[in-house]
């Protein structure tokens, strides 16, 4: 199926690594021109040969941090100025802290609020007059935990909630010309999930990488997800060809989240 963004400028935020990587290297193989971001330049520079292996169109990176206002502003300028205006605003973040309400500090609340809404407040804001010239798309990629909570990780079941919020509203404010959704992972096997296990194999948790993943793997189809697997629906969300796809969350978890919808 030809998803029809060839040409089209996509920008990608947190997109060095993991979930935000596959999604630029998803739109990027379907022909996107592309800019990438993350704060630690090499993990970018590798990040960016990574993703030009696949390529048909052309990948910028710059370096920035969502909790800072400039920095968002000029990632949506070099989007401008590289490729003509910006036709899909895909958000990713890096995640926040895990652990239960009582230790979960405020400055963790509003450094969780920061990173995760406001930057989501800050780029939305700043790209509209661009999205809405290019008749785009916004794909905000958050959590399946604003279905489930899910233990000890307070801020993601809370502050995540306000995302959704947020897309839902931004779904009729900047319609009929933008479209915006958000997709909800599961447990992918990202940097993120790889340190985890690490972390917890240091503690005596598991005794190998592979037992860690397995317990990561609690769901239906019984393994972790691909990240590209989430990238390619974010270039399906970003896609004409999911045109009628607007103000939606689409869980992509392996069915693991009880709820029925
Ligand atoms: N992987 C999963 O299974 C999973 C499941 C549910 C939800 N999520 C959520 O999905 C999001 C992405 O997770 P991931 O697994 O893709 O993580 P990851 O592999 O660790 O990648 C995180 C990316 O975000 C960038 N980043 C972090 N903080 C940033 C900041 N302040 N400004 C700019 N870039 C920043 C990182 O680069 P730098 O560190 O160099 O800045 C990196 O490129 C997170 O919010 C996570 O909680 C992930």
């Amino acid at each position: 199926m030809d998803l029809q963004l060839t040409g089209n400028a996509a920008l990608v935020t947190a997109s060095s690594s993991g979930l935000g990587k596959a999604s630029a290297k998803a739109l990027a193989r379907e022909g996107a021109n592309v800019v990438i971001n993350g704060r630690n330049e090499d993990r970018l520079e590798a990040a960016k040969a990574d993703i030009e292996d696949v390529a048909e169109g052309t990948v910028v990176a710059q370096s920035g941090d969502l909790t800072d206002e400039d920095d968002i502003e000029s990632l949506v300028e070099t989007t401008v100025d590289e490729f003509g205006g910006i036709d899909h605003l895909v958000m990713s973040a890096g995640g926040p802290p895990s652990g239960p309400f009582l230790e979960t500090d405020d400055e963790d609340w509003y450094q969780a609020y920061d990173l995760l809404v406001m930057s989501v407040v800050r780029l939305a804001r700043e790209a509209e007059p661009y999205l809405r010239e290019d008749e785009g798309t916004i794909v905000n990629i958050t959590s399946r935990s604003v279905k489930e909570a899910i233990d000890s990780l307070v801020l993601s079941n809370s502050v995540r909630m306000s995302v959704i919020g947020l897309e839902k509203t931004l779904s009729k404010e900047f319609a009929p010309e933008v479209r915006a959704n958000a997709v909800l992972p599961g447990p992918h096997e990202t940097e993120r999930i790889k340190n985890l296990v690490e972390q917890a194999i240091d503690r005596g948790d598991y005794d190998s990488y592979e037992e860690g993943l397995d317990d990561w793997a609690n769901n239906p189809l019984d393994r972790i997800g691909d990240p590209m697997e989430l990238g390619n629906t974010v270039a399906f969300l970003s896609s004409p060809v999911s045109g009628y796809i607007n103000g939606e969350s689409i869980l992509i978890d392996g069915g693991s989240t009880g709820a029925n919808l």
